[in-house]
């Protein structure tokens, strides 16, 4: 299975970005020409609208490959509720999920308008809690491990980095910041500010990957 040809069937289903690109790394040259079961999972009953078409998708993708490429579709959450099955797609364990976006919201027509305008620009401009949870999911999709070894975060090591074990209780960064959440954020979005001819580049970090990041390398004693 190619890299390209997993690309095109995760766009053609929908699948999240997210998971798509952290899926990648199980299918590997070697396995090229033997059989596929891609694992889809969703939290619908079957014969949910969404279940039918992932197990139609799958027959059509049988179809076409001559059986070398299927779907095998868990639905009922066999494999976990919704925040389980966003983990193991990001490990590769799952390859297409179905979820919804966003928790659950107040049914708008129980609220008067502009209370519901309130309360809806209120949920935008309220700036997430730092998550050092997710802060590890984030280390992996910018793709950090392929210069650093990080403990808990698993990806192919080939360090051009310095590993970045007990990142926590280090007094520095890079030799040349204290070692503070604030500092730590500006370092991971503009290093080259830091250390210009670094071999670290600026990686286009968004601001609140940044801070979950710092939070996970600052749990790391
Ligand atoms: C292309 C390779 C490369 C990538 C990708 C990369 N880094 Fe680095 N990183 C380096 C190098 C090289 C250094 C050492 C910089 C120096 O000391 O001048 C470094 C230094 C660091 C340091 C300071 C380590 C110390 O010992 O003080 C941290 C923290 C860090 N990187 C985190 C990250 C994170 C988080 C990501 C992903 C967002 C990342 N890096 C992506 C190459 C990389």
């Amino acid at each position: 299975m190619k890299r390209r040809d997993f690309l095109k069937l995760s766009a053609g289903f929908g699948a999240t970005g997210l998971g798509a690109a952290a899926a990648l790394p199980p299918f590997s040259a070697a396995r090229a020409e033997s059989k596929t079961v891609f694992k889809a999972a969703d939290v619908q009953p079957a014969g949910y609208p969404t279940v039918a078409a992932t197990e139609s998708l799958g027959k059509k993708l049988a179809a076409a490959t001559s059986g070398r490429l299927s779907v095998q579709v868990y639905p009922s959450a066999q494999l976990g509720a919704e925040k389980e099955t966003i983990e193991q797609t990001q490990i590769g364990a799952i390859q297409l999920l179905r979820v919804s976006a966003g928790a659950p919201q107040p049914s708008p027509d129980r609220m008067d308008p502009a209370s519901a305008a309130d309360e809806g620009a209120k949920r935008l401009t309220q700036a997430p809690a730092v998550d050092a949870k997710r802060g590890r999911h984030v280390l992996l999709q910018y793709g950090c491990v392929t210069c650093h070894e990080i403990p808990g975060v698993t990806g192919a090591a080939i360090p051009v980095g310095p590993p970045l074990d007990r990142m926590g209780s280090r007094r520095f960064i890079a030799g040349v910041l204290e070692n503070t959440p604030d500092n730590m954020v500006r370092w991971l979005r503009t290093p080259q500010e830091f250390v210009p001819d670094g071999a670290m580049p600026n990686l286009g970090v968004a601001e609140r990957d940044a801070r979950d990041m710092a939070a996970y390398l600052e749990s790391l004693r």
